[in-house]
């Protein structure tokens, strides 16, 4: 079938913790992160939306590529973006994880048109516990955490971006959250709370965000690697 794709970007974080400035105008190795995650899907999506910050929604963007204001939160940019979005499928991919191959972005294509919702998700490979509760925790007055429980790492994965979506299922599953006041970081949370199915797509380490200043120095780093091989 020939569905039409729309690349959802939301691009409009302030990288309040990465503290250089709008993260997605950052730059590694000569090229933003929003510049990567363009690049991306030229050639797979029909159509490209990127979600900015209001100081940066004239800034000049690759031919074709669309703009929309983003929101006080991620929810809200991506909510923006739903709404500007055409296409029967939609997928949604973080500015912050620059790197992302076309093999990657084909899988979870694939898994979406069979599930209706599909996110990248990549499966622990650290010793996985949750901390143990601290009796008598007073604000301000954290002890170090000790070991609680041992969880079972070979069914625990960390959820990534992209995801991708039937665009009419993920609409309704962001305006059931506005409805009834849900805040989520990211939108397959949204359908899976809805019960409704999410396939899990094999991740990859290099799809890491980059969120703290070491993100950075590791992500300029690894730029020059991955820029080589391309
Ligand atoms: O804040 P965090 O690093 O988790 O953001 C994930 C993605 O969401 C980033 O690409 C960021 O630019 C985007 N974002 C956004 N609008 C916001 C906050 C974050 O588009 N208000």
């Amino acid at each position: 079938v020939n569905t039409r794709v729309s690349a959802l970007i939301p691009a409009a974080g302030s990288g309040e913790r990465l503290g250089m400035g709008p993260k997605a105008l950052v730059a590694l190795n000569g090229k933003t992160l929003l510049e990567r995650a363009i690049s991306a899907f030229i050639g797979i999506a029909d159509e490209i939306i990127v979600a900015l910050p209001e100081s940066h929604l004239e800034m000049a963007l690759p031919d074709g590529v669309k703009r929309v204001l983003g929101g006080l939160s991620r929810q809200e940019s991506v909510q923006n973006l739903l709404e500007a979005a055409t296409g029967e499928i939609v997928l949604i991919h973080d500015a912050a994880r620059p790197f992302l191959t076309i093999e990657i972005v084909r899988a979870t294509l694939e898994a979406l048109r069979e599930v209706g919702a599909a996110t990248v998700a990549l499966p622990a490979a650290d010793t996985l516990v949750l901390e143990d509760d601290v009796p008598g925790e007073r604000a301000g007055h954290r002890p170090a955490p000790t070991w609680g429980t041992l969880l079972d790492r070979t069914k625990v994965h960390a959820i990534q971006t992209p995801q991708g979506f039937r665009r009419e299922l993920i609409l309704g599953a962001h305006q059931r959250a506005k409805l009834e006041g849900v805040t989520a970081t990211d939108d397959a949370g949204l359908v899976a709370r809805l019960g409704l199915p999410v396939a899990l797509v094999t991740g990859d380490p290099r799809l890491f965000k980059v969120t703290r200043p070491g993100d950075y120095a590791l992500a300029e780093a690894f730029a020059r690697v991955w820029d080589e091989e391309a």
